[in-house]
């Protein structure tokens, strides 16, 4: 049974948690890899909506572990609220297990992540404010708060003892913010840590073991390649590596052990918060896409920039995933468009520009569009390709060359069932380190 990653393949919010949900009869755990609580993942079960920002959505199926891998960044009072969230909805939260390698977002990561957001104001990267690039940072400098940490009171105290005061001095000379007490803080986190005891554990050795009976297990990244810390559009990106070479670094698994990555795409694309997005319409083309699509953050509710499909940087978010097949989601959404766009490709000052552009010139790129006529009839029920419109099938052909890998998977719909399952495209395994012939 294999090791599948779930990756995105734009700037997030393209609807992995459904991917993750199709796929779970099969699998018997769920890994998130990278990312914290600034991700929200919003799944549809009948008449219940579940929005999950940290738990693995896997959790929604009795059968699953859902994991924390060591890659993430924790709020332990986020994964704590929605621990017991699920437990009110009658949903088992004790399968949740967390890397006890996992950093903390610690209360003064939160502050931090404001204090610069809001001094910035408008030249701000228009972060989640949820304190990720903040621990992230301390991870690297190493000099974070780990998982494992909560659980020994007086080792975290003295780690806290040597951090804290220059944290504080940093909030309250360059953003005039009060301090946190070392008292109070190590009360909390050491309560998070009884709290979560049951809970953190070594991941590394848990997927490990999977992988070892033959399970199949899913490795789900957030976010999505765009705005992968090396290979999106830096510095209007996130903290971490979504990309699924994250995968191994935020599992513990090996590049060998991991056989499909599925990329997975909106029909249209969407961006939040601040960075280039060459594709974006403000017209009622846009509003069309923001309101049928429902186009709203599902962690900081903030509306989310539409535009067209921009395959300017398909081949290489493939590339870089090694993705082996494609699901695109969304495609009921651009019902009622006279006619749709798809970006082919950028010029820059009149030059063609291949992806992976320096900011200014993405700054200032021209969109090359080609245009396909739209369809007016609703997508929702229908369950085979063959029942599509004509003009769905071309673009969504289109898409498929762009990308150069199979589209396996296309929902029309929030529903699980609402999905087209694309037979005969058989996926592209996942590319092998060639062998060089001596
Ligand atoms: P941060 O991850 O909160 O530091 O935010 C960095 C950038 O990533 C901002 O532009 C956010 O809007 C964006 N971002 C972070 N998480 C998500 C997500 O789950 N979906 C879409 N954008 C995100």
């Amino acid at each position: 049974m294999p090791a599948t990653v779930v990756v995105g393949l734009q700037w997030g919010d393209e609807g992995k948690g459904k991917t993750t949900d199709l796929l779970a009869e099969s699998v018997s755990l769920v890994v998130r890899y990278q990312g914290g609580d600034n991700a929200g993942h919003t799944i549809v079960l009948g008449d219940e909506v579940f929005k999950l920002h940290l738990v693995p959505s896997g959790v929604l199926h009795p059968h699953i572990t859902p994991v924390i891998g060591n890659g993430v960044v924790v709020n332990p009072r986020t994964l704590l609220a929605e621990m017991a969230m699920l437990r009110e909805r009658g949903v088992d939260a004790t399968r949740v297990r967390v890397s006890r390698n996992a950093h903390v977002i610690m209360p003064y990561h939160v502050a931090l992540d404001g204090a610069t957001e809001a001094r910035l104001s408008n030249d701000g990267l228009g972060t989640t404010r949820r304190g990720i690039g903040p621990a992230y940072a301390d991870r690297a400098a190493r000099v974070g708060i780990r998982m494992g940490d909560l659980l020994d009171p007086v080792g975290l105290r003295q780690r806290l003892a040597r951090i804290l005061p220059e944290r504080n001095a940093v909030l309250a000379e360059a953003y005039a913010q009060p301090p946190f007490e070392l008292d109070e803080l190590v009360a909390e986190a050491a309560g998070w840590g009884t709290a979560l005891a049951d809970h953190i554990v070594d991941t590394t050795n848990l997927v490990q073991d999977a992988l070892e009976r033959g399970e199949h297990v899913l490795l789900e990244g957030a976010q999505g390649t765009m705005l992968d810390l090396d290979h999106g559009t830096y510095p209007y990106v996130t903290s971490s590596n979504p990309i699924a070479g994250g995968a191994c670094t935020g599992a513990g698994v090996g590049p060998l052990q991991i056989d499909q990555v599925i990329g997975v795409m909106k029909a249209y694309a969407t961006r939040v918060g601040s960075g280039p997005f060459p594709t974006q319409l403000d017209d009622e083309t846009g509003t069309h896409l923001l309101q049928k699509g429902k186009e709203f953050g599902t962690t900081t509710g903030r509306q989310r920039r539409c535009g067209w499909f921009d395959a300017a940087p398909l081949r290489h978010a493939v590339a870089v995933n090694s993705v082996s097949s494609i699901m695109v989601n969304k495609l009921d959404i651009l019902s009622g468009l006279p006619e749709i766009r798809l970006c082919t490709g950028y010029t820059v000052d009149g030059r063609a520009a291949r992806w992976p552009l320096p900011l200014p010139e993405l700054e200032r790129a021209e969109p090359v569009y080609a245009a396909f006529p739209g369809w007016h009839e609703d997508l929702g029920g229908v369950r085979r390709m063959e029942d599509l419109p004509v003009t769905a099938g071309r673009y969504l052909d289109a898409l498929e060359d762009l990308a150069g890998v199979p589209i396996t998977l296309v929902s029309v719909g929030p529903e699980r069932n609402q999905t087209i399952v694309r037979t005969g495209r058989v996926a592209a395994r996942a590319r092998r380190p060639a062998t060089t012939g001596v």
